[in-house]
């Protein structure tokens, strides 16, 4: 084991993203540099992300956030040591920017490749924020993905549960472009939110009253498509009240799995203190969020929240993974593909 610096490639959905991460001998780790370039301006008109759109912004920008996350003259490509780059689960034109680039690098320069699972990087992140042990439990709600995953180790996953339909930040989305708010919708939903009666709308909590862990969000979309329609035409108010009544649903649906999830990793692991990660654009939201530390409260679980900047898509998270992979010796050839479902 010796200190490693890796240059981390993303480009699996809308952010553009290189990142240099140092990865010491003891398992530790330092961001040197991170850079993302968001594309929500070019999809922004569209409400929702353009895979054709991504792809190509990805070719324009790429290079640039590489230079830029190398530090120019400070820092040379010759003082790194790997190169990684996303290599899926994503949409496959830009993946295929990132992961031809960190090939065309790594042939250039003689350097390892590391292809790098998307999903793997947000859930090793904590390890390099937080210094977080295995095993432990990662529950991931972004805009492409909601799981709740055990991580056992590097490469050592097991997925408990996972949306059946759309991803939570997709639902937030879906339900801000019906009520006519901004792109992303998230963020627009929780303010809009604040203002709210959250009790005025029992929407459904769809699967809450079945074991397993999985979640649903599509009905729900339909659900407050229906009640919007029942007020019509809405008011102001009436769209905060609608926008609560949805957050307090989901928000629901994502403690009660929370906590399952939480109970059978105490009953798996008896002896272990359950660390709880969570990752993804939707950790920003803060009525979920507080969900979340009550019931880690609740359970006697360490919450770990990575900060926004490395829970949402960023280059830092594949180089870190990258790390953790070279660590155990695991490397890419140039044959290894992009794909666009890649189940961790
Ligand atoms: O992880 P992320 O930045 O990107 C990908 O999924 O690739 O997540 C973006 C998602 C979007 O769907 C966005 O609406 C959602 O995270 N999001 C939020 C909040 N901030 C971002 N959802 C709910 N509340 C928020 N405050
Ligand atoms: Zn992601």
């Amino acid at each position: 084991d010796r200190e490693t610096l890796v240059l981390g490639i993303e480009t699996s959905c809308d952010e553009t993203a290189a990142a240099l991460v140092r990865r010491y001998p003891d398992g530790r780790g330092e961001i040197v540099s991170n850079i993302v370039r968001s594309q929500i301006d070019e999809h922004r008109a569209f409400g929702g992300v353009v895979p054709e759109l991504a792809a190509r912004a990805h070719v324009v920008h790429l290079d640039a956030i590489v230079s830029r996350a190398l530090g120019g003259a400070e820092t040379e490509l010759s003082k790194v040591d790997v190169i990684a780059a996303t290599a899926g689960p994503g949409l496959i034109g830009g993946v295929l920017v990132g992961l031809t680039t960190g090939k065309a690098l790594a042939a250039a320069t003689g350097k390892p490749l590391v292809a790098v699972n998307h999903l793997e990087g947000h859930a090793l992140t904590a390890r390099l924020t937080d210094g977080v042990q295995f095993p432990y439990l990662m529950l991931l709600v972004s805009g492409g993905h909601s799981q709740i995953v055990l991580v056992k180790g590097v490469g050592d996953y097991e997925r408990w549960g996972s949306t059946i339909d759309d991803a939570l930040g997709e639902a937030f989305d879906k339900a801000a472009k019906l009520l006519g708010l901004g792109y992303p919708g998230g963020p627009e939903v929780e303010k809009a939110a604040q203002q709210g009666d959250a009790k005025r709308f029992n929407l459904p909590r769809p699967l809450l009253r079945e074991k397993r862990l999985d979640f649903s969000f599509s009905g729900l979309k339909t659900a407050l498509r229906l009640a919007a329609e029942s007020v019509a035409p809405v008011t102001d108010t009436d769209i905060a009240d609608l926008c609560a009544s949805f957050q307090a649903a989901v928000t629901d649906i994502v403690a009660v799995r929370s906590r399952q999830a939480l109970e059978r990793f105490a009953a798996a692991y008896p002896d272990a203190a359950p660390t709880y990660v969570v990752a993804g654009g939707v950790a920003a939201n803060r009525a979920i969020g507080g969900a979340l530390r009550e019931i880690a409260a609740q359970t006697g679980a360490h919450l770990v929240v990575p900060p926004a900047a490395l829970c949402t898509d960023n280059g830092a998270m594949i180089a870190w993974a990258g790390a953790e992979r070279f660590a155990l010796g695991l490397t890419d050839g140039f044959d290894v593909a992009a794909r666009p479902r890649w189940p961790l």
